[in-house]
């Protein structure tokens, strides 16, 4: 439509193209301003003429079946448009399979490198931030046509592992690690602290063990295999709560013997420098911290084996981007290892390299009933949630069909939402009653919505969309706004990927579940009309449709009862 109205404009205004002109026209913010809004003022310069007389002249020119009038205000061409013809063409676009996905990664790959915990060590509120991110970006990149490879870079090497292992064989037992878990290990990781505050040599044991890791030593590495197997199943718990999956789990412990490589490319470009024995490039021609790349024995660590980690990732999956969602304190983390790939002589990591940090979680409103100590694990936190909704739903709809997989995707769509509704960069606040409240800007919210069109379209049981439909009974404002909203969803998914910003997403699918209700009130549904009861339906329909994509780019399913 917009496109129409830049061609009919161009008609008149021979120097302009097509797709300046479509550049300039704008989306007026009052319904009573029109569809679409033309500013005269740059031409008055080339044409030598006040921008009102340009505009007055040029509305008496233009006319179309498709418009409806042309008003002039000031400078201002405002196009109203016959609304019959502009919602058939909106509403067969979002009818449309295809609808909101694009091509545009076509042919590419984005490497997405989220979630990442530590093993042995709790899952914890931040790690809930970077896996609901990452997932979502992954959905939205997906849907544009990328290719995306899930990567979890877990953290399963260095040296808190001689450390575990010494305190593991002092005080630790398998029955006790078999029924408890990560709490375990970490119980018997803080006492070996404790205790080598109280007694050095421990650490010196504890380098020994590490070090017998890196030498490939099998006593050591079997205890560590444990730990992490023990871990994976933990998260993978998570994951299976929460729905998600990744398409590899190569963590830090996968690129030890791809660390041999990058320390000779980074000798051999010169890049290598000593210092107190150990190897570091030096980054202060580019005001930075250096970045240590071999400690003083020789050994690894966490910047290094991201650099091991690029280099396998480049040749392994030619990435178009590879991306890192973590906390924002390893912002200069990631500023040291892109400027080293860059010195490598990669021209690429300038674009292709892209930190994504987040905000942190705050607790303050929220009461966690969490196990011993004074550690969050995430996974109480989203049993909490699941455990809530259940509470509510047998006590207001004790009949529902699917309980249990109601409240898990409901209350995890309850966090997730809560996570991913402000911009990332912005801290989070968790506050149940906000989090589940059915009326806020909730995830509660969007799927009540969606469960209320479900229910409609039940109701009208033989109802199925088909786009013959008399469009002039969709003109009222209610439907008119919700239209213009649902059409917005290929922009919105453009712009949250172009941004990395899943906030974007959220907030439309909040605009569009008001959009709806604000139409459901202002219009019965299922009336005797025939015809118009079938072109409210498509609305209900298609609201349906749009929200349940929408929060599928989020990561939250829909269910249709609740
Ligand atoms: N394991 C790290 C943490 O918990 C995050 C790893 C992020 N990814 C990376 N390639 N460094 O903070």
């Amino acid at each position: 439509m917009k496109k129409l109205v830049a061609e009919l404009i161009a008609k008149e205004l021979t120097d302009l193209t097509v797709e300046d002109i479509e550049k300039s026209i704008e989306n007026p913010p009052k319904p009573e301003l029109g569809d679409f809004a033309f500013p005269c003022f740059r031409l008055a310069k080339v044409m030598h003429k006040a921008p009102n007389l340009i505009a007055a002249e040029l509305a008496e020119k233009i006319s179309d079946d498709s418009i409806e009038k042309i008003d002039v205000q000031g400078a201002y061409l405002n196009f109203f448009m016959k609304k019959d013809s502009f919602l058939k063409t909106m509403i067969e676009k979002i009818a449309a399979e295809d609808f909101g996905s694009s091509d545009e990664g076509k042919g590419k790959t984005i490497c997405i490198d989220y979630s990442s915990p530590n093993v042995a060590k709790n899952f914890h509120v931040g790690h809930l931030r970077t896996t609901f991110i990452g997932n979502s970006l992954y959905k939205i990149f997906d849907k544009l046509g990328y290719k995306v490879e899930r990567i979890n870079h877990l953290g399963d090497w260095g040296t808190q592992f001689g450390k575990l292992i010494v305190a593991y064989k002092r005080w630790g037992s398998e029955e006790a690690v078999k029924e408890k878990g990560i709490e375990e290990l970490m119980r018997i990781y803080v006492l070996f602290h404790e205790e080598a505050d109280k007694d050095p040599a421990l650490e010196d044991e504890a380098r020994l063990w590490f070090s017998k890791m890196e030498k490939g030593d099998e006593e050591a590495l079997k205890v560590w295999r444990w730990f992490l197997d023990i871990s994976l199943e933990e998260f993978k718990r998570i994951y299976k709560l929460l729905g998600m999956e990744f398409d590899h789990y190569t963590g830090e412990s996968f690129y030890i013997d791809k660390a041999d490589a990058v320390v000779e490319d980074l000798e051999k470009a010169g890049l290598l420098t000593e210092s107190e024995g150990a190897k570091i490039v030096d980054l202060s021609e580019y005001d930075m911290a250096p970045c240590l790349i071999l400690k003083n024995d020789g050994s690894t660590i966490y910047a290094t084996r991201d650099l091991a980690a690029i280099k396998y990732r480049k040749e392994t999956f030619d990435f178009f981007k590879c991306l890192y969602v973590t906390g924002q304190e390893q912002k200069l983390h990631f500023k040291q290892v892109f400027k080293v790939v860059e010195l490598l002589g990669y021209e690429w990591a300038k674009d292709s390299l892209v930190h994504i940090p987040y905000g942190l979680v705050s607790l303050g409103g929220a009461k966690l009933s969490t196990r011993g100590g004074n550690v969050i694990y995430a996974e109480d936190i989203l049993k909490e949630a699941i455990s809530k909704i259940r509470t509510t739903i047998d006590e207001k709809n004790p009949d529902l069909k699917d309980k249990d997989e109601v409240s898990r995707v409901v209350g995890v769509g309850a966090v997730i939402f809560n996570d991913l509704y402000n911009q990332r960069i912005k801290d989070v606040s968790f506050n149940w009653e906000h989090i589940l409240n059915p009326e806020g800007e909730t995830g509660p919210y969007v799927q009540y919505t969606y469960a209320r069109c479900s229910s409609i379209l039940r109701n009208a049981s033989d109802y199925s969309f088909s786009s013959d439909i008399d469009f002039s009974l969709l003109s009222d404002q209610a439907s008119v706004d919700l239209i213009k909203q649902l059409y917005r969803f290929p922009a919105v998914v453009k712009s949250a990927s172009e941004t990395y910003e899943p906030h974007i997403v959220a907030r439309f699918a909040i605009a569009v579940a008001q959009a709806f209700n604000k139409f459901y009130h202002d219009n019965k549904v299922l009336v005797n009309d025939a015809a118009l009861k079938n072109a409210r339906l498509s609305l209900v329909y298609l609201t349906r449709k749009v929200i349940r994509d929408s929060m599928e780019l989020l990561g939250i399913g829909c269910v249709e009862e609740m």
